[in-house]
């Protein structure tokens, strides 16, 4: 009962998505507008299958291209100057592979971040290649390609399948034969664009996470498509790449034909809401307690009907070390040099910097003393955290009582260095209690001597 009636809203969802037109359905016209966000792009495509053009790195060839993605929904309170629709080239050239895409269903997610880097020519990484869906039969004169938005410093990547549409026009009988991409060979629209609608997108809002030890961290990753789909016809996987080697995560997936997917946990305390997951497209992984071996590429890979997509995402663990001195002062005896030792435990990942300085009273300015130091090499716990030490020797020649000495840490997970200090006092306080423990002494065997007698 409970299934079916997941099943219920999930079909509601999907419709209510692929029959709202511009604007979203929940969204008034005041408030968004349309806007063309024009991306600047590679068609890239394995070597040798189209002759010369076009430079060829590797395998791979790339040749330039335009994608323009119409009609994005953004806050109305962007300024209008900014709002400039898409003007395709005055003269249309066979030549040129400019896509247009739809987007308005389903909408692209964080659009007003694409707007924003176009307007502040912040770098958006775009390639496109061909797609060929898995078991569908293409019409004629239909294409897909699967297209890579990212958006270089983080915030969002999109991986769009698009899907081509008939060139307004067609269908016209008086019409010429349309103009065909000399490359693709596909009919191009009037103006030269080929028109395409986005038939499935996977994104990401992350694509790089770090975390502490035993923390919980949320990889983010969703999607939505067109046109609805039963939800048996989705799946998704989550893998973990980590210095070449691979393993599954979690899996969701309908076990039985027709029947709800469920959810396959490979890595305890991993978790995908499976509500969230066929009612939001929301399939974002939580992964509880956080320990080293966790870390690495994560790829979110989602399956509905014929299309399928990835994004990719990195998370690092990051662990702070915890610092101590091995006292907090020091008192030379018989002018002789004294070890002193600065902690650094249970951090990750590798290599902390220790550094020592040195401020005697009579200075304002530290001053270094790392050139005294040595490092011990590191030991590994078997949560794979690190610890290591630095013993630096003092020499009391060069440091005078009241001189304060300082050991700083520094480490990635660290805004600033950990700073721990230690003073050194005048020895007489010591030399003191010397003569009083010798004047007791004495005055003891004195009694004696006189009791004896
Ligand atoms: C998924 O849901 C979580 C928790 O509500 C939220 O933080 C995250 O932004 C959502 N991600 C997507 C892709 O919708
Ligand atoms: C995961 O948890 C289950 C039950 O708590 C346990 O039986 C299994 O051994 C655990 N697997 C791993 C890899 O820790
Ligand atoms: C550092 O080491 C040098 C040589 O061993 C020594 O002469 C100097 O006094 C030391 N400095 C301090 C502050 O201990």
């Amino acid at each position: 009962m409970m299934i079916f009636s997941v099943g219920l809203l999930v079909l509601s969802y999907f419709t209510a998505s692929a029959v709202s037109g511009f604007p979203p359905s929940h969204l008034t016209q005041a408030e968004f507008v349309g806007q063309d966000v024009v991306l600047s792009c590679s068609l890239v495509e394995e070597g040798g299958g189209f002759g010369s053009m076009g430079a060829s790195s590797g395998h791979f060839s790339r040749t330039p291209a335009t994608l323009v993605l119409k009609d994005l929904p953004v806050s109305a309170d962007t300024s209008p100057e900014t709002l400039t629709p898409y003007i395709p080239p005055a003269n249309p050239d066979p030549d040129n592979i400019i896509i247009e895409a739809k987007v308005t269903s389903p909408e692209i997610p964080e659009a007003d971040l694409l707007l924003h880097a176009d307007c502040e020519e912040q770098e958006v990484a775009c390639e496109i290649s061909r797609y060929y869906p898995r078991g569908l039969e293409v019409d004629a004169g239909v294409a897909y390609f699967i297209g890579s938005v990212v958006l270089e410093g983080g915030g969002l990547s999109l991986t769009l399948v698009l899907r081509t549409l008939p060139p307004i026009g067609e269908g016209d009988e008086s019409a010429a034969a349309p103009l065909m991409q000399s490359k693709l060979e596909l009919p191009l629209t009037p103006s030269g664009t080929l028109l395409s609608e986005v038939a499935f997108v996977v994104f990401s809002r992350s694509q790089s996470l770090t975390t502490p030890l035993g923390g919980d961290t949320l990889l983010d990753c969703g999607f939505k498509q067109q046109e609805p789909f039963p939800t048996h016809a989705m799946w998704l996987e989550w893998r973990l790449q980590h210095r070449g080697s691979g393993s599954k995560v979690l899996e969701m997936k309908a076990v039985e034909p027709e029947e709800q997917p469920i959810v396959l946990v490979e890595r305890n305390g991993s978790s995908v809401d499976l509500a969230l997951a066929v009612e939001e497209g929301n399939v974002s992984l939580t992964v509880r307690k956080v320990t080293v071996p966790d870390e690495g590429t994560y790829i979110c890979t989602v399956g509905a009907g014929f299309y399928q997509a990835q994004q990719v995402m990195q998370l690092q663990v990051i662990q702070p070390p915890q610092v101590s001195l091995s006292v907090d002062k020091l008192i030379f005896k018989d002018g002789l040099p004294r070890r002193v030792s600065c902690h650094c435990e249970r951090y990750y990942p590798l290599d902390v910097e220790v550094e020592w300085l040195y401020l005697p009273p009579s200075k304002t300015e530290p001053i270094s003393l790392t050139q005294n130091a040595s490092l011990t090499s590191h030991r590994q716990f078997s949560d794979k955290t690190l610890s290591l030490t630095s013993h630096v020797t003092l020499h009391p020649a060069a440091l005078p009582a009241g001189t304060i000495i300082t050991c700083l840490v520094s480490h990635r997970s660290l805004d600033t260095p950990v700073t721990l200090s230690l003073t050194v006092l005048a020895p007489e306080t010591e030399e003191r209690s010397y003569w009083m423990i010798v004047g007791m002494l004495a005055a003891t065997l004195l009694s004696f001597y006189f009791l004896l007698k």
